[in-house]
């Protein structure tokens, strides 16, 4: 930790595992018998889609996909796609995304795996900032969180590239 950066706890390691349990009995139960190719958006996402992987049910693959979103405490909108999933024509695909914000990162995602028609295209996201989307429609199928118009860290999320491996969110500085 920074010495000049301030970290308030916001939601707990404990009330992560809570939620997560009933995120993945919800999930379970949509996707039971199927096979899944599950895709986790690095790097913020790594966390929680480990933690929710071990509480599923289903038969399933796991990739990965990563992107750049041009990002330090606000976005721009401009997304690179820097790794790409395998092929998915078909499949039955559920995608963990860390937070969902302004809504051009899950755009893009919808966007990009749609084109390589899925059979089934879910996605889930531990964090929802309601407050500051631009992209009205896009919305996650399922959601950890819906947290308050704060920029926060850990359990996977960053600031510049550090506080990943708190095992609980928090606000940095405050927040936005
Ligand atoms: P969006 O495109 O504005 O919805 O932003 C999505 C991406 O920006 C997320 O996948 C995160 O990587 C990053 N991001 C947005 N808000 C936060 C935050 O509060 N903390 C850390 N990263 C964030
Ligand atoms: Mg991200």
């Amino acid at each position: 930790m920074q010495a000049c950066d301030k970290i308030n706890e916001m939601i707990s390691a404990s009330a992560i595992n809570a939620r997560l349990d009933e995120l993945a009995i919800e999930i379970d139960a949509e996707f039971a018998g199927q096979n899944v190719i599950i895709i986790c958006v690095l790097r913020g996402a790594m966390m929680f889609m480990s933690d929710m992987v071990r509480r599923l049910n289903f038969s399933m693959e796991i990739d990965f996909l990563q992107l750049k979103s041009y990002y330090s405490t606000s976005s721009s909108g401009e997304i690179e796609l820097i790794k790409d999933v395998g092929d998915i024509a078909g499949k039955h695909v559920l995608v963990f995304e860390d937070i969902v914000d302004t809504g051009h990162t899950l755009q893009f995602i919808l966007q990009h795996l749609a084109a390589k028609n899925p059979a089934r295209l879910k996605t889930c996201a531990l964090l929802n900032n309601p407050a500051r989307r631009q992209i009205a429609d896009v919305a996650p199928d399922y959601i950890g969180f819906v947290i308050p118009n704060k920029f926060v860290v850990g359990y996977g999320l960053d600031y510049n590239e550090k506080y990943r491996n708190l095992s609980y969110i928090a606000t940095i500085n405050g927040g936005k």
